[in-house]
Parts: C-alpha cells; structure tokens; sequence
C-alpha cells in the first residue's frame, strides 16, 4: 500500500513561504513525477512528504493514517538521491543490507531480500566488488537496492539520474520505469526535465513557485495544458506563444500552436518568414523563423530532413484545430 495525500500542507523557512497550501493525493501503484524549474520546491515538496523536513502547517497522510509527526524511519518510505552516497568501503552486498542490519533484521531475511533486490537490478554478479569498482548507472541501481530492500510503502526519487551523462540517463530512466511495472509500488519523482516527467509519469504534478499549475497525464497536459506556464513548460522544443493581433484573430489574449502543429507548404501559408537556424536531427527538423511580421520567433517542427537552409524564404500554416487559446490571466479558454 502507498497513498499519500497532502492536505493544506504549507512550508516556510523562516519568514518566506515557498509552499503555500497545498492539496495532492497520489493514488497507490502509481508513478507520480513532480516536475518545474530549479527552485519551485520540488525537493522541499518531496523532503516534507519524506518527513525529512517539518511541515510548518496542514496533514500529511499515508494510507489514510496521519504521518504528519512521525519521524522519516517510521513513515515506510525510501528516498533514493542524486549523490548515491554508498559507502566506498563496502561491498555491494553490505551497501544493499546496510538499512537492514540497522533495523537489526534476522540474518536468513536480509539476505533474502538483498539477493532478489540484486536479480531485479541485475546486480547478482556484482554483489562482492565495491562502489569504487561500478559504473556510475551500476552505483545508481546499487542506491535502489538498498531502498527496495526496505520493501517500502513509497519511493521517493530526487533528480537521481542528473549526474549521469545523456545516454546513461535515457538507460536508467527506462530501467525505473520497468522496476515500477514490476513492483507496483507507488514512486515519487523528482525532476526539472520534462522529458523525463513524459516518459515516465503516470501523472504529472507541474509545479512553479511552491503552486500546483497543473496535475494531469503527461498527454493530459500536452493536449489541454491549463495555463500559459504549462503550454510552454511541457513539450520539446517548446509550444509557440504568440500575442498582439495574431492572437486577437482567434479572440484571445495569448495563442499557443506546437511546432509539430506548424505545416511547412509551398506557398501562399499563413505566414512567410526567414528561416533563422535549421537543426538537422535526420527524424526531424526544427527551424526557427524570423521576419514573419509576428511578435516573436516561431520555431516549426517538420518530419525528416527537410531542405531549407538559413536565410531561405519558408512558408507555414498553423493547423486551426491545433491552436491553444488563452485570456489575460494566461488561463486556458476551452
Ligand atoms: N533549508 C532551506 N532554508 C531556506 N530556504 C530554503 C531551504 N531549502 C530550500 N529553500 C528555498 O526553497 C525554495 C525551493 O527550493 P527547492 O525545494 O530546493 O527547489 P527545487 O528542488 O524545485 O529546485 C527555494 O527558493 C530555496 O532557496
Ligand atoms: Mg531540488
């Protein structure tokens, strides 16, 4: 079991609140990502839910039981961070068991457990050399071994992938999602990456200055996101926001269109513009406009490699039914 539900929880440190009231349930089994620029309280959110930081007011509740005052040993979580912190000297097998035999468990038992953490991480092999002997993704698993052997009702994931180098990162991220599938077990997971919070969550609390902007499935929020924050936050390379006129066209405020959504014609589009940079990643490119007579720079996404260069003339259509619109207050009009 592993519902968690924050109720009106705030936090403060000293004079200045960075969570103001908040309201979250994340449901059992479920892989929850809380995603938002550096600084938003992502990690404060996650170490209060860990109890490894006080609440200054609210509830917090763990299967239904309030967990607010107790002590993060007695909460049934297991937080894994970025710094794998194992201890240099040790075996595998000892960093795995360590938790263990601080809570004094029965021999036949740890060793039970750290052998069926090891098969699931693929780390059976490795049980006898040392961190220093590891690569980096190895060490990572080595850090979730030792929470998955607590069995615990929670994991809670700070950035553990953000010291690894790109490709390394794209491998464990598949790697925890898979271990999830496998446990069942409820994830909380901390990130500034957006990417990572689409490929992973099952749902996405978007977060920005301590407030809740939008919870939802990751195509949830490309689809319908509810603010101008969320339409720019999530999705890659970014959702075009456009004022003035252009906007005004569609009797809104602010208008989003995704360059996936952009259609690069022959001629006589919506908008004519210089292309500025061209990337060519071969499955696809994005091109950045100029000179289009709008506000800002649109950037396009076309499938495959398409044969325009910097300085050349494009044309483009947004598609209609594509267009996000937004008021004043940047809120979603539907
Ligand atoms: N121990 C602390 N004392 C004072 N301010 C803190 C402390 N921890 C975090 N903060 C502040 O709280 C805000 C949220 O921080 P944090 O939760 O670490 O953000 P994130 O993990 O999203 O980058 C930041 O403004 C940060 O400076
Ligand atoms: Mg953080």
């Amino acid at each position: 079991m592993g519902q968690i539900q924050l109720k009106q929880v705030t936090k403060s440190f000293g004079e200045v609140q960075v969570i103001p009231p908040l309201d979250l349930t994340i449901e059992d089994g479920e892989f929850t990502v809380f995603v938002g620029p550096s600084g938003c309280g992502k990690s404060t959110l996650l170490r209060l839910i860990a109890g490894l930081e006080d609440i200054s007011s609210g509830h917090i509740e763990i299967d239904g039981k309030d967990a607010t005052d107790l002590v993060p040993a007695k909460r049934g979580l297991a937080m894994v961070f970025q710094s794998y912190a194992l201890y240099p000297h040790m075996s595998v097998r000892k960093n795995i068991a360590f938790p263990l035999r601080m809570a004094k468990m029965d021999q036949a038992e740890i060793t039970r457990r750290v052998e069926s953490a090891a098969s699931v991480l693929n780390l059976t092999d490795y049980l006898d050399r040392r961190p220093g002997q590891l690569s980096g993704g190895q060490r990572q698993r080595v850090a979730i071994g030792r929470a998955i052997v607590r069995e615990p009702a929670a994991f809670l994931f700070d950035e553990p992938l953000s010291n690894l180098d790109a490709a390394l990162r794209v491998g464990m991220r598949l790697e925890i999602s898979e271990l999830h599938k496998r446990l069942e077990t409820t994830m909380i997971y901390v990130t500034h990456d957006q990417v990572e919070a689409m490929t992973m969550a099952d749902k996405i609390v978007v977060l920005q200055a301590g407030v809740i902007e939008q919870v939802g499935s990751p195509l949830e929020l490309y689809r319908a996101p509810r603010n101008t924050f969320v339409a720019g936050f999530i999705g890659s390379p970014k959702m075009n926001l456009l004022t003035g006129a252009e906007a005004a066209k569609y009797d809104a405020t602010t208008i989003g269109i995704r360059p996936e959504h952009i259609d690069v014609v022959e001629a006589d589009g919506a908008w004519q513009g210089t292309v500025g940079v061209a990337e060519h990643l071969g499955s696809d490119t994005f091109f950045h406009i100029h000179n289009t007579g709008l506000a800002e720079t649109i950037t396009v996404r076309a499938i495959g490699d398409v044969n325009l260069k910097h300085g050349d003339t494009i044309h483009l259509t947004p598609r209609a039914e594509e267009i996000h619109r937004f008021d004043g207050q940047g809120l979603r009009i539907e």
